[in-house]
Order: structure tokens, then sequence, then C-alpha cells
């Protein structure tokens, strides 16, 4: 074999890709008119140019210049095809309008706060503002704490472990936030202003208004000479901020074993203003938590002098003002993790 053989064959297979690329329409074509002359088994010209070693010695070089001329020549070729064939396919996506540049673009999902955790921050907001700090107490209690120190009797029907989650004899999952207001006193002697958000829970089955976790927000003010009207008069101003400023706080007589007097909490309705609506059952009133000055025994399991303190605590659920404030009428909707409604907010 002669490298003039083998260039004359070169300059066929040339001769041959120019004929064909007219007939190459699409990227499928265009994959398959590669691979005929350039895949690395089979190619035309690769194999062309595996029969390089074969020439004598001083054929070699004017054959490889050649051949190298060709590939790149077919490889240019071969770009050019491809980006014409881009550009067709984009005009044709345009003209029958399976490309429409006016849709949105993708839009990157970005992360955002749970709705009880944007309420949470914002009673903290409005009690920090106040002159309040944040106090935490752990989720498993013991008995003493959760129970013992409020005062709660040895009989109390809050004990049951039908209605309490134990996880020993005298250790339990709290059952409310209460138990930090002793766990605070015993820190430190008063003045005290803390509220205590955190996580709770109740032998309680799953329907529009319960849930065995829920979450509630305790709050504990200790002080010489703080009364019945410094309560109610932080209510009001929490609720005002909290729902808006033509909402009323009303207090009603009520008892839990850890104040004296003790009270119910309502706000006047916030969806028919008082008026009365399904919501709040025609009574133009929502209960949203209890309250009530600290009972004296209190102070006695933590040193404070009862003589000299006296002090307010209350305690709501997190949940019951996140379903009022944005008209959530489902409790079990914050635990489902349905991204349709966490998107909401
Ligand atoms: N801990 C009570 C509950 O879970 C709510 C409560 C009532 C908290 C009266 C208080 C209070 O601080 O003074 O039902």
């Amino acid at each position: 074999m002669s490298s003039n053989d083998g260039i004359a064959r070169l300059r066929t297979i040339k001769q041959q890709f120019d004929a064909e690329c007219v007939s190459v329409v699409d990227h499928k074509s265009l994959e398959d008119f590669r691979n005929r002359y350039l895949s690395r088994k089979a190619g035309v010209l690769t194999l062309e140019l595996q029969s390089l070693g074969k020439l004598p010695k001083d054929q070699r070089a004017e054959f490889g210049r050649v051949a190298n001329e060709i590939k790149t020549e077919i490889e240019q070729s071969l770009a050019a095809l491809a980006a014409t064939i881009l550009e067709r396919e984009k005009q044709e996506a345009l003209a029958c309008g399976v490309l429409d540049v006016t849709l949105p673009g993708n839009r990157r999902r970005i992360g955002h706060c749970h709705p009880l955790t944007i309420v949470r921050k914002e009673i903290e907001d409005i009690f920090i503002s106040l002159g309040y700090t944040i106090e935490d107490g752990p989720e498993i209690e013991s008995t003493y704490y959760n129970f013992d120190a409020l005062n709660f009797p040895i009989s109390h029907p809050a004990r049951d472990p039908r209605d309490t989650f134990y996880i020993a004899e005298n250790l339990l999952l709290r059952t409310h936030t209460s138990p930090v207001q002793v766990r605070t006193m015993e820190k430190m002697q008063p003045p005290v202003r803390i509220i205590c958000p955190g996580r709770t829970f109740r032998r309680d089955a799953f329907d529009p208004t319960h849930s065995p976790m829920f979450h509630q927000v305790e709050c504990l003010l200790v002080d010489e000479g703080v009364t019945f009207a410094d309560l109610k008069g932080t209510l009001e101003r929490f609720h005002k901020q909290f729902f808006g400023e033509k909402t009323k706080t009303r207090l009603r007589p009520s008892f839990f074993p850890f104040v004296e007097p003790g009270a119910e909490v309502d706000v006047s309705c916030i969806f028919c203003d008082g008026a009365g609506c399904r919501v709040c059952k025609q009574t133009g009133w929502i209960e949203v938590m209890g309250a009530g000055m600290v009972h004296p025994n209190l102070y006695g399991f933590v040193n404070y002098d009862a003589e000299k303190y006296t002090g307010f605590a209350f305690g709501g659920g997190i949940e019951r003002y996140t379903m009022l404030k944005y008209n959530i009428n489902d409790l079990q909707l914050f635990f489902q993790n349905d991204m349709r409604f966490l998107e909401q907010f």
C-alpha cells in the first residue's frame, strides 16, 4: 500500500462526507452521521487513520498530515451542523409555541418559618418590648415541678396516667409550661418578669382542636405591690398588640391550683368584633388563656417572702392564638406538613 492510495481514499471519504451533509436534519441523524465517520471502533475515518501504521515509514508523515487536515475539517463541519440544527429547532419551537418566553421562570424555593414559629416570635417580641425575658424549661419534667410545687393536690385528676404521659413514676412529659414558673423562682429573687414558650404534651387524640403535642406560652411576673389590675392591664396590652387595638380583654373567675384568685381570659371575638358569630358561638367572646395571682403556697416552695411579694401568671396555647390570628379551623394542619398549607405563611 502506498500513501498515495491512502491519501486518495481519504479524499474520497471527505467528498462522501460533504455530499452526505445535506441529509443531516436533526440531532439524531447528526449523531449517526458523526459515528459513521468518527466513532472510535468503526468510524470510516478512524479505520483509515489506523492504517497509518502499515505504511512504510517515509510515507507516514504526508499521510498523517492530510489525514489530520481532513479530520479537522470534518469536525468543524460537524460543529457547524450542530449549531445550525440547534438554531433551527429553537426557531421551530418558537414558531409552534412550545417555547413560551412569557411563562414565569423557575423560582427557587426559599424556606420560611412555620406559622406556629411566626406567632411564637411575635408573642416573644411583644413581651420583650414590655421588659420581659425569655425562659426555657425541660419538656421531660418531674412530677414535683409539673404538679407538686404548683400546689396540685395528690388526688388531682390531671395527674392521672390516662391524661398525662408518664416516663417513670415521677417523670413525665410536661402537661403545661407552668413548671417553668417554679424553676424560674428557684433561680432568681424578685423582681421576676419572664415568659416561657414551649412544647407541652397530653394524652389527647388528634381532632380539629386537640393534639397530643401542642405549644403553650407561660408568663410570670413577681415583684412588690403587683395587683390583679397589673395582670389585666398586661393582658389587655398584649391582646391589643397581637390582635389589633380594638380588641377587648375580659377575665372570668375560675380555678387553677397555682393561682388565687384564678381567672379564665377571653378576648372580644376578632371575627365579629364582639357582635356574635359562629366562631364565638354568638357570645362575642373567645376564651384564650388561664391566669391569676400567684398562689402564696408556691412562694413556700421557692423561698420567696410571701409577705413582701405578689405576682401574676398566665398561660395559653400558641396553636389557639395562631388559629384565631390566621382564621385556621383545624389544628391538625399545623402538624401534617402539607406544603399547600405551609406555603401560605
Ligand atoms: N397551665 C394552665 C393550663 O395548661 C394554664 C394556666 C392557667 C397558666 C392559669 C397560668 C395560670 O399561668 O395562671 O391549662
